[in-house]
């Protein structure tokens, strides 16, 4: 698996230690409200499950899986629900946490959902940025690193659901997606 990387660019204790910080962080922001914290699968399961353990307060948890990108490694522009939550979020102070921001349009299509469906705040979390991929104006309130713009894998992040379980985040050589 490690053969397909072509560069690591954090490997398991940096981002070990920036769940912590970001962990941290939320702790302190929702002192004293019980947020709903939703994981948008598949890519932020490491993730979420890394960083709801370096968060102290009370919490609840819920999944949400949509489709952008299928088997490709660029974005279709297309978004679709696969899976919603299964509790309702009007009212509640949401936290959504996601692997990475390219586009932008998966979490903006997300956002809108969750804000029509009247949630009392909706506060972004992603552990990966990729702030010149954008095509929508779109800035997380927390976010854990900043990477170039190249197509990722390893802590949740898969290529054609290969590689998720790489404890790193590397780039892939791009000889295993242009074949
Ligand atoms: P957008 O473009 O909507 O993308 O902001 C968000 C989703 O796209 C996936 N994504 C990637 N997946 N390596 C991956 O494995 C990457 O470099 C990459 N860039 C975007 C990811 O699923 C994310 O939720
Ligand atoms: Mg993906």
């Amino acid at each position: 698996m490690l053969n397909d990387i072509q560069e690591v660019l954090y490997d398991e204790n940096q981002i070990q230690q920036k769940v912590s910080e970001l962990g941290e962080t939320i702790s302190r922001e929702f002192e004293g409200r019980n947020p709903l914290v939703i994981c948008v699968l598949k890519g932020a399961f490491i993730f979420m499950a890394d960083l709801v353990k370096k968060i102290t307060i009370p919490l609840e948890i819920d999944f949400m899986a949509v489709s952008s990108y299928g088997q490709s490694t660029k974005t279709s522009g297309v978004v679709k629900i696969i899976k919603d939550l299964d509790v309702p979020v009007q009212g509640r102070d949401i936290i959504i946490v996601e692997d990475i921001i390219d586009s932008g349009l998966t979490l903006s299509y997300l956002i809108d959902v969750l804000e029509r469906r009247n949630a009392k705040s909706v506060t972004l979390v992603t552990l990966f940025d990729k702030p010149t991929g954008r095509k929508v104006e779109l800035e997380a309130d927390h976010k854990g690193f900043i990477l170039p713009d190249a197509f990722v894998v390893g802590y949740g992040l898969d290529y054609a659901e290969k590689y998720r379980n790489l404890p790193l985040i590397g780039i892939l050589k791009p000889e295993v997606y242009e074949k």
